[in-house]
């Protein structure tokens, strides 16, 4: 995991979290883009004083991505269950069969890091290729709303594509298929074992959602703790109403999303959202600060690649907004 110079809190924490589970934590199986690894020892500085009490006993994220806040707080703090959502169906595949057939998907991964190793370069880029063909080709007739062995089948293609794929990052592209190329790694790490193990452990008390934000509502009540990250607001199109990010996640849903935030309010549970700050590319543009006014609000500093010209690259702002004071 990266740390950051100033980050002696986030070290702290993770000391704490090693220290109740042996040396070793869950961590985030999928590089994902807007993983918050980065930013964990800021969030730590912010989160309710009331997790460390155990007073909020439910964690729920909305949008759950590669799930580096998730891992952070639940090992760390004594929740009692928490719930998962993303709108992404791959993704959410993989985290339930993580939690539901850990040992067949790990035998799955042996099989495919064997027929990997024993190949030549040329030779595991046709595997490659195949399976990511075999992947897409089987999308548009798989049934992602029934649990099935398939799915382990294909939680294991994904795995495998992303941890020999180009720059190692999930992506897919707006007809849902995986389009990343090959990635040259001489000795990729195909199988993680321990680790899968200790998420499918921390699986077990979680309820995974897939779809839109708003069904994590029923979810919510005075002693849950909300963390909101969604995608990423279009830096270069910020003066549009209509901009939408790469997940198609327009103006009009941050205004949505916002109206969750008053209904989490409203519940009187603790919720924290994270975004990027349009006024990093345009300092007249307050979008969020208008948004959230009534609720408290805090800019960090993030390391972002925000644009391909490596110049406007580097130290941008992140706001963080919270409708609690501590
Ligand atoms: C910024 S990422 C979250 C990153 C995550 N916090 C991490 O550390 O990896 C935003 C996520 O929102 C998901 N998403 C997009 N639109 C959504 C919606 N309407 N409801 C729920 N999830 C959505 C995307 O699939 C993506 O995984």
């Amino acid at each position: 995991m990266p740390l950051n110079p100033d980050s002696s809190t986030l070290i702290r924490s993770l000391r704490r979290i090693r220290s109740t589970s042996g040396n070793e934590y869950a961590k985030p199986f999928y590089k994902w883009a807007g993983g918050k690894t980065q930013l964990l020892h800021e969030f730590d500085l912010r989160f309710p004083q009331t997790l460390r009490t155990g007073a909020l006993d439910r964690y729920v994220e909305p949008f759950i991505g590669g799930g580096a806040v998730f891992f952070f707080v639940m090992q760390l703090f004594p929740f009692r269950e928490s719930v998962i959502c993303d709108a992404n169906e791959e993704l959410v595949l993989t985290y339930q069969v993580i939690r539901q057939d850990v040992d067949a998907l790990i035998n799955l991964l042996k099989d495919f890091q064997s027929r990997y190793d024993a190949l030549d370069e040329e030779g595991r880029k046709d595997l490659y290729l195949n399976v990511r063909s075999d992947l897409n080709g089987d999308r548009k007739g798989f049934d992602f709303s029934q649990y099935g062995t398939a799915w382990v089948e294909r939680a294991a293609q994904l795995l495998f594509l992303n941890k020999t794929c180009f720059n190692g990052l999930f992506r897919v592209n707006s007809s849902g298929e995986f389009n990343v190329p090959f990635g040259k790694y001489r000795n990729p790490g195909i199988v993680h074992e321990c680790n899968l193990r200790l998420v499918s452990a921390l699986l077990q008390n979680t309820t995974i959602l897939h779809g839109d934000f708003s069904r994590c509502l029923e979810y919510i009540d005075d002693q849950t703790f909300v963390y909101l990250d969604p995608p990423y607001r279009p830096l270069s199109a910020s003066s549009s109403f209509t901009a939408y990010s790469r997940d198609g996640f327009s103006d009009q849903d941050q205004v949505r999303l916002k109206e969750f935030f008053d209904s989490v309010d409203r519940l009187a549970a603790s919720v924290m959202l994270s975004n990027s700050d349009p006024r990093n590319e345009d300092p007249t543009d307050y979008f969020f600060d208008d948004l959230y006014q009534q609720y408290r609000i805090e800019r960090v500093l993030a390391k972002r690649i925000i644009n391909s010209n490596a110049e406007k690259r580097g130290a941008i702002s992140e706001i963080i907004v919270m409708n609690y004071s501590e």
